[in-house]
């Protein structure tokens, strides 16, 4: 592997091996030098992303260049190729890209030497997220096989949604989905559905999808949405005593999760956060051929 574009490139064994490199990372037992230059190429905005691709690089002794966007010459016409293309002549290894649009078939199809990362496009991918998630969901119960998630949010319009029924599926997890028919989505009906109300009574794993506001053309009711499907106070109580609860951030207090969840025992949101770091460092590491 020296890109990772689409979650579904990832078998379990690659899964497995990411997970183990990251925890070793995480309990200090390795600390790999590597040689190469890196680019954060953002056309969203992104702290989590953008900060721990910068952190791993560092960590790893990588050089990181930020592509500022709006200084680009992409402002002179300069298409994306030629701009990927640009990047790679001047020495860069690894392009770590976002974009609010599905550019997956463009990335995958790009003839290039460079690595490249996607840290998120459009409403469809967003691996690293997907190998954070699962980090942090097996640092828990040891492993994914068998655990019940829910996934409950703006599943429309969730990229972090689609990367994360590839990925714990096919790690042995049974995903259910809930949410309003307004947030439905057609391409994912294969994945059972289920009432928020009665599916906190057995989820293992509560995973809190942000209201995507500036991906919707309607303007929606945020109050009767977290009554009725966000993660209330009430339904906090309800919950699983023994399940935690994800969010992959930012988070939109007091519509898909309260307040008083975030200081909950069962919350592992900023571990989840740390995790990121970690997980782009395997990623970087194993693009950079240092991971089989
Ligand atoms: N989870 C996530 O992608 O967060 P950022 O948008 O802050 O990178």
């Amino acid at each position: 592997m020296n890109s990772l574009i689409l979650t579904e490139d990832l078998d379990a064994n690659h899964i497995e091996e990411i997970l183990n490199r990251a925890q070793l990372f995480v309990d200090g037992l390795i600390a790999p030098k590597l040689e190469g230059v890196i680019s954060n190429i953002f056309f969203e905005p992104s702290t989590r992303t953008f900060l721990s691709f910068q952190i791993a690089a560092y960590k790893l002794g990588l050089h990181s260049l930020e592509f500022v966007t709006d200084h680009s010459s992409l402002l002179k016409g300069e298409s994306f190729r030629s701009t990927l293309k640009t990047l790679e002549a001047l020495g860069v290894d690894v392009a770590i890209i976002r974009h609010k649009a599905d550019w997956t078939e463009l990335l995958c199809n790009f003839k290039t030497n460079m690595s490249i990362i996607n840290a998120g496009s459009g409403v469809k991918e967003h691996p690293t997220q997907a190998l954070l998630d699962a980090l942090t969901i097996r640092q828990e119960f040891g492993s994914l096989k068998g655990l019940n998630i829910l996934i409950a949010g703006d599943i429309r319009h969730s990229r972090v949604a689609r990367s994360n029924i590839t990925m714990l599926t096919r790690m042995g997890a049974k995903v259910e989905l809930s949410t309003p028919k307004m947030f439905y989505s057609s391409d994912i009906l294969n994945i059972p559905w289920v009432e928020i109300d009665k599916g906190i009574e057995y989820a293992d794993v509560l995973i809190l999808l942000r209201i995507q506001k500036e991906r919707h053309d309607t303007i929606y009711d945020f109050d009767f949405y977290h009554k009725n499907f966000g993660l209330t106070e009430e339904r906090l109580l309800r919950l699983n005593k023994g399940a935690i609860i994800l969010h992959p951030g930012p988070i939109n207090i007091g519509i898909e999760i309260c307040n008083k969840a975030l200081n909950d025992p069962r919350c592992r949101i900023l571990k989840q956060v740390s995790n990121g770091v970690p997980i782009r460092m395997a990623v970087l590491e194993k693009c950079l051929g240092g991971l089989s």
